[in-house]
């Protein structure tokens, strides 16, 4: 937990995706409703990725709470998958909610636009500066008439040249 709010300089190590995601989603259960379930299909045999590991956590643990919040109330049903595509690491993170509204969508990664009575709306802002700074991006299948959002975080395979694995 101190890791996510001490003030340090950013690092890339070359690790596995799947521990890092597993320790984001129990860090964001701890927070939860008690009795929420994530299903998680991880890829066996992801290459190594070069990535600030805090830094990607804070990704995991903004998407899968927005999918938390979002979820169908009575069946919360939230996946989260990682995969390999031609160049990058996916992860995805799907949620049983009412997707997002079309008009809702110009604004989405832009500071300052939440729904939520809390939420500051800062969570979607900073996963995609932090995706596009380690060379990847996030984006986002809205769903909607029955299907809920899907986000894709997607990170490049490490160049040759990349930090040695730790
Ligand atoms: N899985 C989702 N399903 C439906 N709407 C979503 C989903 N994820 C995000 N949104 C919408 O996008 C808005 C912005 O999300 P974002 O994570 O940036 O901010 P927030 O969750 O409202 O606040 P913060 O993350 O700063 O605590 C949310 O308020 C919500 O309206
Ligand atoms: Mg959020």
């Amino acid at each position: 937990m101190r890791h996510f709010v001490e003030k340090r300089d950013p690092v890339r190590h070359l690790l596995d995706l799947n521990p890092l995601v597993t320790e984001a989603i129990d860090l964001t259960l701890l927070a939860s409703r008690p009795g929420t379930k994530i299903t998680r299909t991880f890829a066996q045999g992801l290459p190594p990725v070069a990535v600030d590991a805090v830094q990607i956590q804070q990704v995991v643990v903004n998407l899968v709470r927005n999918a938390i919040d979002a979820a169908n109330a009575d069946f919360p049903d939230v996946r989260v998958a990682t995969g390999l595509a031609d160049d990058s690491v996916l992860m995805t993170v799907e949620d049983n909610g009412p997707g997002i509204p079309a008009e809702s969508m110009p604004d989405l990664f832009k500071a300052f636009s939440s729904s939520k009575g809390s939420g500051l709306g800062l969570g979607l802002a900073i996963s995609r500066t932090i995706a596009q700074t380690h060379g990847g991006d996030l984006k986002v299948d809205p769903g909607g008439n029955g299907r809920g959002a899907c986000f894709t975080l997607q990170l490049p395979l490490p160049s040759p040249a990349s930090s040695d694995r730790q």
